[in-house]
């Protein structure tokens, strides 16, 4: 199962969810790998540690060796970092996706990662991956490989604008490449319970019958110190109320996969 967290919308919480979920899951005893397409390297920083010139260059250097190979060259191949947790890899990335971005599209290497991730799939249970704030090359490569995608959402009114475009956008693309690609859900993250118009607006999207998913993250600055720390939250304060929206986000989405 693959899942992909998208939503051009930059600050949404895309790194935060993926690398929780993928930290839930491998907590839970599946064999979870995270790939990290975005050049800003949140998620790699997140969950190995790892800042500059340590990052291993992973999904970069894949894509570089595609750029090379023939038609009778060796398969390509990643590298795979394993992080402290149990169960729990990673594909770093690193800054040098921005300079390959125009040389893989003008030589339309759209369905490398595909094809990645198909070589991968024996390996792991589960695999999640984190995307740039752009519908860019990484994104569009993603939402080809991927069998679901998850939409983080913060209840702005911009960002409710921007969700039309992105559903039909998906759309699209489903349509041209990728028939399996289900929309899971979206994910309400940083919901302010207190406030009215986050919950007068995402009653508006179920009435529209958008996917939103029934678990909402809260805000919590153990976020942050999450990140700082670099210990997601499963091992950083596992009873803490964000963890716990996690687990249960993580269950529902598991549950409700089991079923189909
Ligand atoms: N539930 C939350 N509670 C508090 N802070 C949060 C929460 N989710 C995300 N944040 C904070 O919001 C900021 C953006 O989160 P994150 O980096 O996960 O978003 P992103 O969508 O991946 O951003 P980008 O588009 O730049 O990749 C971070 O500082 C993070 O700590
Ligand atoms: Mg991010």
């Amino acid at each position: 199962m693959r899942r992909v967290v998208f939503n051009q919308k930059g600050g949404v919480g895309k790194s935060s969810i993926a690398c929780n979920l993928a930290a839930v899951s491998a907590n839970e005893g599946y064999r979870t790998l995270l790939i990290d397409l975005d050049a800003q390297a949140n998620s790699t920083q997140y969950l190995t540690g790892l800042t500059g010139d340590d990052i291993p260059m992973g999904i970069a250097d894949f894509f570089k060796q595609s750029l090379s190979s023939g038609p009778f060259s060796k398969k390509n191949k990643v590298d795979i970092y394993e992080t402290p947790f149990d169960n729990l890899h990673v594909v770093t990335a690193t800054a040098e996706l921005a300079d390959l971005q125009p040389k893989l599209e003008a030589k339309h290497k759209i369905n490398k990662l595909r094809k990645l991730l198909d070589d991968l799939d024996e390996d792991y249970d589960r695999i999640y991956i984190d995307t740039p704030p752009a519908l860019n090359f990484y994104a569009v490569s993603a939402l080809i490989a991927a069998d679901r995608v998850l939409i983080p959402f913060d209840c702005d009114s911009f960002s409710r604008q921007a969700l039309y475009g992105l559903l039909a956008e998906i759309e699209e693309l489903k349509d041209d490449h990728n028939e399996d690609l289900q929309v899971e859900g979206i994910v309400v993250n940083q919901f302010q319970s207190r406030a009215s118009l986050p919950q007068q607006m995402l009653d508006e999207l179920l009435e529209e019958g958008l996917p939103v998913l029934p678990v909402y993250l809260s805000s919590s600055v153990k976020m942050r110190e999450s990140h700082h720390a670099s210990l997601p939250l499963i091992h950083l304060e596992p009873r803490h109320k964000l963890t716990q929206q996690f687990v249960e986000l993580h269950d529902l989405l598991e549950r409700a996969d089991s079923m189909v």
